[in-house]
């Protein structure tokens, strides 16, 4: 662990106490209202020496920790992109902050566009696997052995079907794809699009891709799930835009929402 995560730790316990977190929560554009259920302390990354900025619109960049469903939780509201400033390991202090808090894995969300005419806006998508189609890695210029990460399995069996059971138990429909990592921040073209879905993808968005191979680094289980907030480019008559995105984001999340507390009870 770095020096970095360990102050970290340290400052953040003195705040929020010294009781492990038992996971980490990453809330995307959108997203963050999660947070608010959260009993707890919220530290704004601001005042996080070497937390990433986080500053697009539509996060809340706060690090909020307490119970959620029973469990000691640390929400992230919001995170770092690699379109921010161009460093894909921009996450990497964050998550082993996670990591040295005593979390044994990360939920990570965001909000993606979708790929199949049959999940539309508001639906909410567990990743069964992604595809780094940025070609970008966090773990360029690791230099340990320790950056040959094996990435099958990345995506938690175990965790999966405890939010696939969370999903059947709260009635929540959820469905399951490949999720393909553009780097933004433009908008993917609709040829891009038409590329990825032949390539096996079902949805497409900017962010967690890097923090799920920065995960599998530290030994973090992951699960992540996409709130769809539009068909994507060239797949329908629907605006395409940030605004649109933040304005969506909120029909996926109250399913999300169910969907994490319902895994947190049963964790
Ligand atoms: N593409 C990329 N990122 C996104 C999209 C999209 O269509 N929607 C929300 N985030």
């Amino acid at each position: 662990m770095s020096r970095d995560a360990d102050d970290l730790t340290r400052f953040i316990r003195d705040r929020a106490g010294d009781a492990p977190v038992r996971i980490g929560l990453i809330l995307g554009s959108g997203l963050g209202h999660v947070a608010d259920a959260v009993d707890g302390i919220s530290i704004d990354y601001k005042d996080l020496p070497g937390f990433p900025y986080a500053g697009v619109s539509g996060h809340s960049p706060k690090l909020t920790i307490g119970e959620l469903e029973g469990q000691r939780i640390a929400v992230l509201g919001g995170r770092a992109h690699y379109y921010e400033a161009g460093d894909p390991a921009a996450m990497r202090l964050p998550l082993e902050t996670l990591k040295a808090l005593g979390a044994e894995g990360l939920i990570a969300t965001n909000a993606a566009g979708s790929l199949d005419p049959k999940m539309p806006t508001g639906s909410a998508m567990l990743l069964t696997d992604h595809i780094n189609f940025s070609g970008l890695n966090p773990l360029i210029g690791e230099p340990t052995d320790a950056r040959f990460v094996p990435m099958t399995d990345a995506h938690d069996p175990d965790w999966r079907a405890a939010l696939v059971a969370a999903a059947e138990a709260t009635s929540t429909p959820l469905h399951q794809g490949v999720y393909a990592w553009y780097s933004g921040p433009s908008f993917e073209t609709p040829a891009e699009i038409r590329a990825i879905r032949m390539l096996g993808a079902d949805a497409v968005g900017m962010s967690t891709v890097p923090e799920i191979i920065l995960a599998r680094f530290l030994g973090l289980r992951v699960a992540a799930i996409s709130a769809i907030t539009n068909m994507a480019a060239g797949m329908s008559d629907e605006q395409i835009g940030h605004a649109h995105t933040k304005e969506m984001a909120p029909l996926g999340a109250a399913k999300l929402e169910a969907i994490l507390r319902n895994f947190l009870a049963r964790l």
